[in-house]
């Protein structure tokens, strides 16, 4: 098989991005699901990685895809140009929505994604096939905005008050 560059085919780099996926997920902070996940994106040819970090406020918890992100805008990267997941289940686990959503933000939709089970077994797929018809920059265009619809008054809710009540 003739052999890919990553600079021409980020494809060639999904290997790589596993390795470092699997790698990292053993510093997730996953107490609360106990379900550690690791991420690896390519920018500017460097890979960059990021866990789950959990929170007692549970809302308050972030994604590893999403840590792997902000670790390559942190660096000043705008562009991602491939995608790695390892998740802790017996089947390869998938970006959650939202994670599709951030990643859509900086990958187009031909980016390479493979997500993988921690023993190797894995989907090789692309941003566009987990979330065709993206909502994107191009959708909040002012030129193609309506004009905002007017504020409606507050509706009073029907009821007797306890005060008219007790009379
Ligand atoms: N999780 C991720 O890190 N990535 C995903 O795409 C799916 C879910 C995390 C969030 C939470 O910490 C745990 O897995 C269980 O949902």
């Amino acid at each position: 098989m003739a052999s890919r560059n990553p600079r021409r085919d980020p494809r060639a780099a999904l290997p790589a991005l596993l390795r470092a996926a699997a790698r990292v997920r053993g510093h997730a902070h996953a107490p609360y699901s106990n379900f550690p996940v690791g991420a690896a994106v390519l920018a500017g040819g460097e890979i960059f990685v990021g866990v789950n970090v959990e929170n007692s406020a549970y809302p308050l918890g972030v994604c590893a895809e999403r840590s792997a992100v902000s670790a390559a805008i942190s660096a000043g990267h705008r562009r991602i140009d491939a995608v790695a997941v390892v998740g802790g289940s017996l089947r390869p686990v998938p970006p959650c929505g939202g994670c599709r959503q951030v990643l859509a933000e900086f990958c187009a939709p031909e980016v390479p994604l493979v997500y993988s089970t921690p023993g190797g077994r894995k989907v090789v797929s692309s941003l566009g096939e987990l979330l065709p018809s993206a909502f994107g920059i191009d959708d909040l265009r002012l030129e193609e905005r309506l004009e905002p619809a007017p504020v409606r008054p507050a509706v009073r809710v029907v009821g007797k008050s306890r005060r008219a009540s007790a009379r």
